[in-house]
């Protein structure tokens, strides 16, 4: 399916759904609907320019859905939102889709997506050597015991989401301000990612995408 053509079928899905506090079984599968056209079944996304959401951790989901959610309908950043320690992202479609969720519905989604199997699609490729990882491994190495729940896991996650992440978390937020509409910042990661070049983003990618997850 064209990705415009998912657009607008979610656009359809959206604009009927009415119910806003309830988490009926029900209701949750009618939200699943809008989300499988993009996010796949069970949480595998088709295009690698989407992010899989099985076997993400539940938390983490929870607060990308409430940050998308929190940036609809504010077209402009306030001084503050880009400076919060919580980080902060927008995205045209996430943003929309999100202001139709309860804070109830977005847990029940979380918990969902984070309960899936999750898959890599990515083949380690072992010509490559490994990147200079260690210091992302401080925050992200997929211990669960040890890390604050919304670090999000990368392992087993789509390449080309990963590098489109590096890049969008790396410009400062006031630039983004100023480029356009979607929009992703977090104080911890910014500086982190800063001195990579285009072949590191690429190769670091790769290493997590094709990394065996949960
Ligand atoms: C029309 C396509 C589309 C639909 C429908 C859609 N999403 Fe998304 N979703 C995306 C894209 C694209 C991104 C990446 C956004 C970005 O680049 O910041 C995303 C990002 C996310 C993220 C952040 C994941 C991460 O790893 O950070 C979550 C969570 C999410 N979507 C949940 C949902 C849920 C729940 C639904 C259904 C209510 C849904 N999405 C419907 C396209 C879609
Ligand atoms: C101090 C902790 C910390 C370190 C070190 C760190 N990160 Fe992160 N990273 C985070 C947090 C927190 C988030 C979630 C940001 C948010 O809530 O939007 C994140 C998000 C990400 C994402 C987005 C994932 C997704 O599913 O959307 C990518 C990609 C990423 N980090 C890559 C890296 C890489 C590559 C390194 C090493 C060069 C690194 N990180 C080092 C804390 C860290």
């Amino acid at each position: 399916m064209k990705i415009t053509s998912r657009i607008l079928i979610s656009i359809i899905l959206i604009t009927a759904w009415f119910s806003v506090n309830a988490t009926s079984a029900a209701e949750i599968d009618y939200i699943k609907a809008v989300c499988v056209s993009c996010h796949g079944a069970n949480g595998i996304a088709k295009s690698e320019l989407t992010p899989n959401l099985a076997g993400q951790r539940e938390k983490y989901l929870a607060k990308q859905l409430r940050d998308f959610r929190k940036s609809a309908n504010r077209p402009t950043p306030q001084k503050e939102e880009l400076t919060d320690i919580g980080g902060k992202r927008r995205h045209p479609i996430m943003s929309t889709i999100t202001t139709r969720l309860s804070d109830g519905q977005i847990e029940e989604m979380a918990r969902y997506y984070s309960s899936q199997a999750c898959r890599s699609k990515t083949k380690l490729d072992q010509a490559k050597s490994i990147p200079k990882v260690t210091p992302c491994l401080a925050c992200h190495d997929e211990n669960e015991t040890t890390h604050e729940p919304w670090v999000p896991r990368l392992s087993g996650q789509n390449k080309l989401y990963l590098i489109n992440q590096i890049y969008a978390l790396r410009i400062s937020a006031e630039q983004k301000y100023a480029q356009g509409s979607s929009l992703r910042s977090h104080p911890l990661m910014e500086d982190k990612i800063k001195h990579l070049s285009a072949f590191e983003i690429e190769t670091i990618a790769h290493y997590f995408a094709a990394r065996k997850c949960r």
